[in-house]
């Protein structure tokens, strides 16, 4: 299939290249690399041995998407493009509605204009706001509680009523995606101090971080620390070229949690990390994050059956490709 990626020099979209490309898929990328990275995009290239076109542009500029479009004529759009981080969208929300909200429904003109009917779109596991009842599945009610997940919530309605006339949209809520390519040429390079867990700990593993800070080791978890359900990175991937093989005229619009099914916390996130370079890492005990939860684990269940997509990696597998990426590239993609 013919396959546009936004966003496809980010972390995930660059990891889903390499499998898009491996699967014999052509792609063609479209990000304006606010948060990408070019470099990300020539390793791809070796990596699949395979080439594919670049436009360095913004989803939310129809007259760029309309080139694009043309230049490529795709049947499939993955959507990852979009802005990311949960306290930035607190303090600039606006940020937030235009790039991802905005940006989409721009995406969604372009689509129209040129007869492309398929969109995988970057959900998230942050759409449940507080968890109900655990695992989270597709049916626990939707309550953002930030911004961002807002904006996702926002698309993820968009694309619903988009979805039909033989539309087809796919949202995939992700839960905490991690790890890297197993040949450690291609990973996630935080601009700044990472604000997710297991980039952190990488850095604290390489040295540039003196210590983990721990938000807080009273939850009601096995250990007291936070819980999480940690989704290799080529995982994922695989879930989009998944979605991709479902869709058709008749689909309409799914949505599918992509997650392990299984809770790692934060102090076993830690050990699993030591245990890949060989040695305890640092940490220390502070306050919890505000606006975070004790427990978020997946039922990733309607995913293995609909798509006949699972998870096949595990925490080990994550930990080792990390620390291989990082240890390869300790100051990410520059040079
Ligand atoms: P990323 O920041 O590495 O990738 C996003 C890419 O989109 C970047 O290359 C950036 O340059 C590009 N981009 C941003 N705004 C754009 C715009 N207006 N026009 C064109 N390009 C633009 O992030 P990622 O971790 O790869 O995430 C990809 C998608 O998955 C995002 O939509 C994100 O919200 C979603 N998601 C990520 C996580 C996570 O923890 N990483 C979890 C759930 C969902
Ligand atoms: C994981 C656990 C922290 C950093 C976020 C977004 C979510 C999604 C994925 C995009 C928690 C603890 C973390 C640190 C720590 N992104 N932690 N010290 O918060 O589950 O999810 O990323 O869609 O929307 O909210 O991921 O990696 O930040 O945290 O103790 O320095 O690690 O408290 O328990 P989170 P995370």
């Amino acid at each position: 299939m013919r396959v546009l990626v936004t966003g496809g020099a980010g972390y995930i979209g660059s990891h889903t290249l390499v499998e898009l490309l491996t699967e014999g898929h052509e792609a063609f990328v479209f990000d304006n690399l606010s948060n990408g990275h070019e470099e990300a995009l020539s390793r791809v290239k070796q990596l699949a041995n395979k080439d594919f076109g670049f436009v360095k542009g913004d989803i939310r500029d129809g007259e760029a998407l309309d080139k694009a479009f043309l230049e490529f004529k795709p049947e499939a759009v993955i959507h990852f493009a979009g802005l990311k981080a949960v306290g930035e969208s607190v303090e600039q929300p606006l940020a937030y509605y235009e790039n991802n909200v905005a940006g989409s429904v721009e995406l969604l003109k372009a689509m129209g204009a040129h007869d492309c009917k398929k969109i995988v779109f970057s959900s998230s596991a942050t759409v449940y706001g507080t968890p109900q009842y655990l695992p989270l599945d597709e049916d626990h009610p939707v309550s953002p509680v930030n911004p961002y997940g807002q904006t996702k919530l926002m698309v993820e309605n968009i694309l619903k009523d988009w979805a039909q006339d033989g539309r087809s949209a796919t949202a995939l809520r992700y839960f905490n995606p991690v790890g890297a390519h197993v040949s450690g040429r291609i990973g996630e390079d935080p601009h700044d101090i990472p604000n997710n867990l297991m980039p952190y700990i990488a850095q604290v593993a390489i040295g540039k971080r003196e210590a983990l800070q721990i938000f807080g080791d009273d939850y009601e978890t096995r250990d007291g620390t936070g819980e999480r359900d940690y989704i290799h990175v080529t995982d994922l991937a695989n879930a989009h070229i998944a979605a991709l093989g479902t869709m058709n005229e008749a689909a309409g619009f799914s949505v599918y949690n992509v997650g392990t099914g299984q809770g790692t916390t934060v102090k076993e996130l830690l050990a699993a990390y030591g245990e890949t370079v060989g040695q305890e890492l640092p940490f220390e005990t502070v306050q919890r994050r505000s606006g975070d939860v004790a427990s978020s684990v997946a039922s990733p269940k309607k995913a293995n059956e609909a798509l006949n997509w699972s998870a096949t990696l595990s925490v080990h597998d994550a930990t080792s490709s990390s620390w291989n990426w990082q240890a390869q590239n300790p100051d990410g993609y520059a040079q």
